[in-house]
């Protein structure tokens, strides 16, 4: 086996807070294991393009506490094309690359495997996404903070909606998972949660709102996930709300992209300088074509074949738990 010599690091994807956590201590683990490291600029197409920064302790200094990524994101089309994986292997050879980290998510990991099955270049994932949604992980970096983004969201939505006794339906990121949905409303107390993982028909929606009021409540909050199954939109929830619901008075809020900014919170900051440290252990130790994940307070290995495979499950119980508690 060829001995590392130079790893390279790069983000792809959405970005979540904690990226930039997470290629620190992979430069840091780098020097400590007196490997090089260079880091690619937009993630694949950085590679294909050439386009890299040699990295060394300094160059990471006091950017743990940032949110974004340092190194930049994008998602590649070119990086789905032989030609594009071609031109990036070419890159890496030509700069004396041994080895890959990956930051990012399923996407960033498709291409990743695509890559390392047909080049002799070993990679490891580390999952990076406010989504949660990649299994092998309990946790992925950006998660944490981006829930703690939407909690704050909606305490100071739920002030104006019970000021005015409205109805909101505040919609979230999740792409298909409903992770971020789920444990916001939750945490944030909402009255319904939609999530694409179960089928919830809109006239039980409407009941259950009726019961809301009947019991005495003026204003409610249903958190919408972004993938949700229901047929319609969050405007045009509102709109059947409305229709459905004389007295109430619905108003939307998109969350969006303010999902994926801020600092990062503790949780990820140490999520993510545990994944990175152990990402480039793993590689010096011959390990290759895997995603490095936190499963019961232990950092472990899937083989990224696997990961591509399996699905990361919502906790449906905490969907019975949200509807005892909006009573
Ligand atoms: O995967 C992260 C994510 O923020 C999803 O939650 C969302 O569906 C998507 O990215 C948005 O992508 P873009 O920033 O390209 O619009």
């Amino acid at each position: 086996m060829k001995k590392i010599k130079k790893i390279g690091v790069m983000t792809s994807g959405g970005d979540s807070p904690g990226m930039n956590a997470a290629i620190r201590a992979v430069v840091r683990a780098c020097a400590y294991y007196d490997v090089k490291c260079v880091g690619y600029y937009r993630g694949y197409e950085g590679m294909i393009d050439n386009d890299y920064i040699e990295l060394s302790p300094r160059s990471v200094k006091n950017i743990i506490n940032k949110g974004g990524t340092l190194l930049k994101s994008a998602r590649s089309d070119r990086f789905r094309t032989e030609e594009g994986r071609e031109q990036a292997y070419q890159n890496l050879k030509e700069n004396g690359v041994d080895a890959m980290v990956l930051i990012g998510g399923d996407g960033t990991f498709t291409g990743g495997t695509v890559f390392s099955r047909a080049y002799d270049m070993p990679v490891v994932g580390i999952p990076g996404t406010i989504d949660n949604d990649i299994c092998g992980t309990q946790f992925t970096i950006g998660y944490d903070t981006a829930l703690n983004t939407v909690v704050d969201a909606i305490d100071k939505i739920r002030d104006t909606a019970s000021s005015h006794n409205r109805l909101f339906f505040i919609e979230v990121m999740g792409r298909d998972a409903g992770f971020i949905a789920l444990n916001s409303g939750v945490g944030a107390g909402a009255e319904e949660i939609l999530v694409p993982e179960e089928d919830q028909h809109l006239e039980k929606l409407i009941e259950s709102l009726k019961r809301s009021k009947r019991s005495g409540k003026t204003s409610s909050i249903v958190v919408v996930a972004e993938g949700d199954k229901t047929g319609k939109n969050v405007f045009e929830l509102a709109d059947y709300a409305k229709e459905h619901l004389p007295g109430y008075n619905p108003r939307v809020t998109v969350l969006g992209h303010l999902q994926r900014g801020g600092s990062p919170s503790c949780l990820d900051r140490v999520l993510a300088s545990r994944l990175g440290v152990k990402a480039v252990e793993y590689l010096l130790d011959g390990q290759r074509d895997i995603m490095v994940g936190l499963i019961n307070d232990e950092i472990i290995a899937t083989p990224i074949d696997n990961i591509m495979k399996g699905e990361h499950e919502i906790n449906k119980e905490l969907l019975r738990i949200s509807d005892i508690l909006s009573i």
